[in-house]
């Protein structure tokens, strides 16, 4: 299976739950192009080549080959060239369809290659949405999320975000291959991790020097080469941001102001200095009137954490 595209090929995305808008959203950000969206499936028109495995929130990605409503499936798949789809051995695996055998019938009869249940060297993914899609498989997300969870990591944080969510935001801010992102509380490093791993470079600050060496040891556990980290204020910063992710603290009062004299310096600041994108998790009650400092607020999304506390993950550019 090949992990990168380049041909102009529409591709089509099944997405991670629950969810679907965020999953959706981090698609957009990292491969741009027309994007229309047939929950849980995806379906991009890529502007250019395209590296599958930045993506968190998706479980797989596949070249889509077509989609059609579902009394016109036996019709399609019939005249569909499948000698110049399928090649080698092949599998047929479905999301959502109700009558797998009668599909897998009709696919048998019309493709002579092997099957091969083990390793198949054509996948064939059949998916109902609103329409069947159907896709011929290209990368399987086999990122090891569950293993970088923040209680398994040696620098330990009960608050540290799931690390999928994570890479999600870092994604979300669009930072490129090339880029640097900077989390200004890293805490124990969740984004800068993850954004490591990705090989995009990296700057974190945090107030508390234990935290810090936290984070160093995780960085350290990981591998990560390309961040660097300093004990500094974040609202001490001065140079110019294009990149910005980070989970604002909400429990612990750090600020001898308090949590809201914290955040209206915070996003004054961003105002200040954000060039591009910032992706900032907050408390869902958390209200901030973006445009007295500058700033616009393109999208949100609500995390559900426990039964207190609802995330907001805002996503923040400068005003026109
Ligand atoms: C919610 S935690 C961040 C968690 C982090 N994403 C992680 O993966 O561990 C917020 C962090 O902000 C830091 N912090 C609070 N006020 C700060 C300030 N003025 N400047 C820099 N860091 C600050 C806290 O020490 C804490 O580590």
């Amino acid at each position: 299976m090949s992990s990168s595209l380049t041909k102009q090929n529409k591709l089509f995305f099944s997405l991670a739950g629950p969810h679907y808008d965020l999953a959706a959203a981090e698609i957009a950000q990292v491969f741009p192009g027309r994007l229309h969206i047939d929950h849980p499936f995806v379906i991009l028109a890529p502007m250019k080549a395209v590296i599958f495995s930045r993506l968190a929130l998706s479980h797989w990605g596949s070249e889509l080959l077509f989609s059609c409503k579902d009394q016109e499936l036996q019709a399609v798949v019939k005249r569909a060239p499948w000698e110049k789809i399928v090649k080698g051995s092949f599998a047929v695996q479905t999301q959502g369809i109700t009558d797998k055998a009668a599909l897998e019938q009709l696919i048998g009869a019309c493709i002579t290659h092997p099957v091969s249940l083990r390793q198949p060297d054509t996948v064939l993914m059949f998916c109902k949405g609103k329409q069947i899609h159907c896709a011929k498989l290209l990368w399987k997300n086999t990122e090891k999320f569950q293993d970088r969870r923040a209680h398994l990591r040696p620098g330990s944080s009960p608050i540290s975000l799931h690390p999928r969510l994570a890479r999600a935001l870092v994604n979300l801010t669009g930072v490129p291959d090339d880029g640097v992102i900077i989390d200004p509380m890293c805490g124990t490093g969740g984004f800068l991790i993850e954004a490591g791993l990705m090989g995009i470079r990296s700057r974190g600050y945090d107030i508390d020097e234990k935290i810090l060496a936290k984070c160093k040891a995780n960085l350290d556990h990981f591998k990560i080469e390309k961040s660097s980290i300093q004990h500094q204020d974040a609202l001490s910063l001065n140079d110019p941001i294009s990149y910005l992710v980070t989970d604002l603290p909400y429990g612990r009062n750090t600020n001898p102001k308090g949590i809201a004299d914290l955040y209206e310096k915070f996003f004054s600041l961003l105002g200040r200095l954000l060039r591009k994108r910032a992706v900032v998790v907050v408390p869902s009650t958390t209200k901030i009137i973006f445009s007295r400092h500058g700033l616009v607020e393109k999208n949100s999304f609500l995390i559900r954490v426990h039964k207190s506390l609802t995330r907001k993950i805002l996503v923040i550019e400068p005003g026109p």
